[in-house]
């Protein structure tokens, strides 16, 4: 990657020529979006870029779980929501993302996943950045259609272990049915993925998200890509997106 460098000052050299001093400057961290529908993809393959990339994946959905793991009051309160399908209220979830954006290995950079979800959350987001010099790098959309995304949602199954990370019965099986490859910890249905929740999810959660697709079009930020080829393609186009048209300011 390029650095930007500041020009310090300048000097005669011996050769008569004039030898300028720069600055080097570290580049902003990059702070990538992912953005499509629940099912879409971002969960699957913000684990491969975050490792191609060396950035963290920072999910919204993961953090919200991991506190009614714990069983929190937060967690409580979150839970009901996300039992519903709807979005937890923007207040709390821009707090908890702007928390762990200040964590140490949050400082070259993350990969966001699921946040943001509305406009008033990219709004709150570029907030953020701006007051630490920064903005966002780039939006990668993986398109998918929604009678796709519920297919994929019933199918799914994620591993019971802290990274829970994710499978499908059909595209995406376990070499040991029931047995997450990595960590060998059994596999389950996510509570969320229940039928009447997925319809429920869909419904509330499409619309603001298209809301957010157009808030970083309009920005010249976004990078659509279609989510409905191999995981492996999929991969291989956002790579190439992350590379050609996510640059740090
Ligand atoms: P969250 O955990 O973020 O859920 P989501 O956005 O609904 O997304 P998913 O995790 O369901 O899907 P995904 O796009 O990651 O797809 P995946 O890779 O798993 O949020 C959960 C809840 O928390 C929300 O409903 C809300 O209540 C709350 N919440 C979270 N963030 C919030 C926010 N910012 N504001 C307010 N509330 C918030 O893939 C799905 C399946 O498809 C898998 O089985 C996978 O193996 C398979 N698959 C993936 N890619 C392919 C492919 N190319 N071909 C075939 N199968 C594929």
């Amino acid at each position: 990657m390029t650095q930007r460098a500041v020009r310090k000052g300048s000097g005669a050299t011996a050769a008569g020529g004039t030898a300028r001093s720069y600055q080097v400057k570290a580049p902003a961290p990059r702070i990538l979006v992912m953005l499509g529908g629940p099912g879409a993809g971002k969960g699957t393959q913000a684990d491969v870029l975050a490792e191609q990339l060396g950035l963290p994946h920072v999910s919204s959905g993961e953090l919200f779980r991991a506190h009614i793991g714990e069983g929190t009051a937060f967690g409580k309160e979150v839970q009901r929501y996300m039992d519903r399908g709807a979005l937890v209220p923007d207040d709390v979830t821009v707090r908890m993302v702007s928390d762990r954006l200040s964590q140490p290995d949050a400082a070259s950079g993350v990969i966001l996943d699921g946040f943001p979800r509305t406009v008033s959350q990219a709004q709150a987001l570029d907030r953020m950045l701006a007051q630490r010099g920064n903005r966002v790098a780039g939006a990668l959309y993986i398109q998918v259609d929604p009678e796709e995304l519920v297919k994929r949602l019933s199918g799914r199954r994620v591993c019971t272990g802290p990274s829970q990370h994710i499978y499908h019965v059909m595209f995406n099986a376990p070499k040991v049915e029931g047995i997450c490859d990595i960590d060998g910890t059994p596999l389950a249905l996510r509570a969320d993925d229940e039928p009447d929740t997925v319809r429920s999810r869909l419904t509330k959660q499409l619309p603001p998200m298209f809301e957010v697709v157009d808030y970083y079009a309009d920005r010249d930020l976004l990078c659509a890509i279609r989510g409905d080829q191999s995981i492996e393609k999929v991969t291989e186009e956002l790579l190439h997106a992350v590379e050609t048209a996510c640059k740090v300011p």
